[in-house]
């Protein structure tokens, strides 16, 4: 089974070719960061005209790569939610108008589950049911994937999302955007004791994050030393930022896991490419004897492969759409 992924959800338009729902056989990702990077976030309006721009090219690039036709492919998966409207617009009315003129079966694939697909790419023997940590610039979610297609979140944050603590923090110490991985950078000569930040107490669901307090005190601490005349170690603070995201995320996926006598977890999203998360999610399951299991770094931000893997599974269930379908910028993973 060959299957076509194509990804435009945010910043980055991209399209791969996926053979037998787990064997990547092109992942090209065409990333319009540069351009975003000088207004210190995505400007919704430019990602849409790029995404016009290089997503034929994207395409043809991801199918000649995989020596593929597109008479060969058995169906063509897209990211149709959630995401910024404009930009997921292009995908989708892309993939509805190359699903129809080859008359192939066109698969609409939630964001959320592609960024949990990725963890079947990089291990071959990972199967549902298991819990699943999503981190990424606009979502934080714990997860239990029932099945291939069937999802139930059990915790979710009521603010930000990890990734955007991330960065807002980043910016926040004068790094450019996307400011996460240049914290991570950062962090690796600094001394995560040095600043006692907050983990936020949520009440209600305790398996829910919230992320604009921590975000908030990293803030006034800047300003405050700022006023002062006192310059901050970014290493240090890098490092105890990080190692603060990691605590909070990990504690909540454990007492999660606990909670519903998960022994396998996994995590996904752009922020699993961070170190610290990766180490601490790694300890903690490690600790308590629990199956690990996250995605290679290339895997880690958005790209098409994601979208065709969990493509495949999607057509292996049944699920298409026809010529009505839409893009939608904001959908439960329990409404798909
Ligand atoms: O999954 P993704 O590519 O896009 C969304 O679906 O949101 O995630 C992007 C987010 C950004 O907030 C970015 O700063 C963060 O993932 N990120 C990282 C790292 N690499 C990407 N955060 C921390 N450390 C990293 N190494
Ligand atoms: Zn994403």
């Amino acid at each position: 089974m060959l299957i076509l992924g194509i990804e435009s959800s945010c910043d980055e338009t991209a399209a791969s070719v996926v053979e037998d729902c787990r064997t990547i056989r092109s992942s090209v990702v065409s990333t319009q960061i540069e351009e975003h990077k000088k207004y210190g976030g995505v400007v919704p309006e430019i990602a849409s005209r790029r995404h016009c721009e290089n997503i034929l090219g994207v395409v043809k690039q991801a199918l000649s790569e995989a020596s593929v036709s597109l008479d060969d492919l058995d169906g063509i998966a897209v990211t149709y939610a959630p995401g910024l409207i404009g930009a997921l617009l292009v995908g989708v009315s892309f993939a509805k108008a190359l699903a129809m003129s080859c008359g192939k079966p066109l698969i609409p694939v939630h964001h959320i589950a592609g960024h949990i697909a990725t963890n079947y790419l990089s291990h071959a023997e990972l199967e549902p049911p298991y819990l699943c940590l999503v981190a990424s610039g606009g979502h934080s979610h714990i997860i239990e994937v029932e099945s291939y297609t069937k999802f139930h979140v059990i915790g979710r944050t009521r603010d930000d999302a990890a990734g955007e603590c991330f960065d807002k923090c980043a910016r926040a110490m004068g790094f450019c955007y996307p400011g996460g991985v240049q914290i991570d950078n950062a962090a690796k000569t600094g001394d995560p004791k040095t600043f006692k930040l907050p983990h936020p107490a949520v009440a209600g669901n305790e398996f829910d994050f919230s992320f604009s307090g921590l975000k908030t005190n990293v803030i006034n601490l800047i300003h405050n030393s700022l006023q002062k005349g006192i310059e901050l170690n970014k290493n240090d603070l890098s490092a105890s930022v990080q190692s603060t995201i990691a605590e909070i995320l990990t504690d909540k996926t454990m007492k999660a896991a606990e909670h519903l006598g998960y022994k396998k977890i996994a995590l996904a999203g752009g922020v699993s490419a961070n170190t610290g998360v990766r180490a601490a999610m790694s300890a903690a399951c490690a600790e308590r004897g629990y199956d690990f299991y996250m995605p290679e770094k290339f895997l880690c931000g958005d790209n098409g492969a994601m979208i065709a893997c969990q493509g495949s599974y999607d057509l292996l269930a049944g699920i298409t759409a026809d010529e009505s379908l839409n893009a939608i910028a904001t959908l439960s993973m329990e409404d798909i």
